[in-house]
């Protein structure tokens, strides 16, 4: 609870008992919001010049608080700042503090605004600067990936469907998919701006003020783009906090799928990919073991991703407009949200980093499961005329011949292609050579050497818009 510098209470006057100490406890804020201080202070500081700029407050008393205000961020600053868990939250720690440095005329902090739109301020502020720090930290990621992709345009592995052996593929295309994903991820960081510049300050409790106060002023200051247009709904508004949940849920997720992939990779009946012996962690039975336990980190933590999206929109469900102590809840859960995708972001870079590509293993599981069956079809199209059912029908014949005499389809001999169908040439081995079937995917966004290098350019290019 805040108090005046008497020791008092703010609201202590109208309210004549002490606050249950369990709740006081519990309902205290301090400990999870005083990572607001700087944007407080900042926000405190835009609206006090603004407050004297519309001629609401003094000279004296603005350049009073302002030199306060900046005593107090340098006790923070140099951790001799009491946080005193007396008081509810930050912004009641400041305001207590305010009053002992510079005596009654800290009273006048408060004029014209309410914590209600103070809260949701401050947040949008360090919300802006924690998700400028995502990005940043995404565009490593992208970059480290671009780098892996460059080193193995050439590296032949067995694309997958159901996990079974589909088509052959180029490794660095397949990560470049991991590179649309975390663009995506970034967008849906971005789309967000839209919400987190606008200006919450000023609304004051519900309705706004009837002070004369100029909250294009305040918006310039914070640097948003606009004010916000409703007083009610801006008190009670958290979806920018949702958006922002959403995008870590998916980008956790993003992340918990790579995870995945390079777990199965790893085992040993893929063995696709070693790890590095950083990103490993042993047994305590079993001397062999080396096993991928920083993967299985970042999967395991996509849980409590989408665990602190639901809370939110949980505690957003049925709550009446417009402030209630219910959102309080707001910080704590974006924080850790925050605080986890960071680290995980910055795991995933050091895996990244941290893996040994196994091409001839990748190449020789490639050469399983008549993985050039769609190329074989397609040469019958091609040069034989024939429908592409027909040459389905065929190929399907001849990968069941394959399979009757244990050969792969590239060991048959073109007499057994043509005791099938006679019409096929010996050019079908030209179309059933893995290297071949991967650069023959010309189309837009396919596999073929060509189209890797060109996309590898592109994302490089647009990295830092
Ligand atoms: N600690 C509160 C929060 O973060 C501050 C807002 C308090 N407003 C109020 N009307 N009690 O939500």
């Amino acid at each position: 609870m805040a108090k005046n510098k008497n020791n008092q209470a703010i609201w202590s006057t109208r309210i004549s008992k002490k606050t249950s100490q369990i709740f006081k406890k519990s309902g205290s804020s301090l400990n999870i919001d005083k990572r607001l201080y700087k944007e407080d202070i900042e926000a405190s500081t835009a609206h006090i010049e603004m407050l004297f700029k519309q001629k609401i407050i003094s000279f004296k008393i603005k350049a009073k608080i302002i030199w306060g205000l900046n005593k107090i961020k340098n006790e923070i600053i140099k951790k001799k700042f009491n946080f005193n868990n007396e008081n509810e939250d930050i912004h009641m720690s400041i305001e207590n503090r305010l009053f002992e440095i510079i005596g009654d005329d800290a009273g006048f902090v408060h004029t014209a605004r309410s914590r209600n739109d103070q809260v949701i301020t401050d947040f949008k502020l360090w919300l802006r600067k924690a998700t400028d720090d995502l990005i940043a930290n995404l565009n490593n990621t992208i970059k480290i990936i671009l780098k892996k992709s460059e080193d193995n345009i050439y590296t032949i592995m067995p694309g997958f469907t159901h996990l079974k052996n589909a088509q052959p593929i180029s490794f660095g295309h397949y990560l470049l998919a991991y590179v649309e994903m975390f663009n995506r991820d970034k967008k849906r960081f971005k789309n967000n701006f839209e919400s987190l510049m606008e200006n919450p300050l000023g609304v004051a409790a519900l309705t706004g003020t009837s002070f004369n106060i100029d909250r294009n002023f305040t918006t310039k200051k914070l640097k948003f783009k606009i004010p916000t247009k409703n007083s009610v709904d801006t008190v009670a508004d958290r979806d920018f906090v949702v958006d922002f949940l959403y995008g870590t849920s998916m980008c956790a997720m993003h992340i918990s799928r790579l995870a995945e992939e390079f777990i199965i990779w790893n085992s040993d009946g893929f063995r696709l990919i070693n790890l590095n012996d950083k990103i490993v962690t042993g047994s305590s039975i079993m001397p062999q073991k080396k096993n991928p336990d920083p993967l299985e980190f970042l999967r395991g933590k996509t849980g409590e991703a989408y665990g602190n999206l639901f809370s939110m929109l949980t505690i957003l469900k049925g709550l009446p407009l417009s402030y209630f102590k219910d959102l309080q809840d707001d910080k704590e859960i974006v924080f850790r949200s925050y605080d986890r995708l960071k680290d995980s972001i910055q795991i995933l870079n050091e895996i990244l980093k941290n893996i040994l590509i196994n091409k001839k293993r990748m190449l020789e599981l490639a050469e399983h499961g008549y993985i050039t069956s769609t190329d074989l079809a397609d040469y019958m199209v091609k040069e034989l005329n024939y429908s592409f059912r027909k040459s389905y029908n065929i190929t399907s014949k001849i990968v069941n011949y394959c399979e009757k005499k244990n050969k792969k389809l590239y060991e048959l001999k073109i007499e057994e292609f043509q005791k099938i169908e006679p019409k096929i040439k010996i050019e079908v081995f030209k179309f059933i050579d893995l290297k071949n079937s991967i650069n023959s995917k010309k189309s837009y966004a396919g596999t073929s050497f060509g189209n890797i290098k060109k996309m590898i350019n592109k994302y490089k290019k647009e990295i830092n818009k």
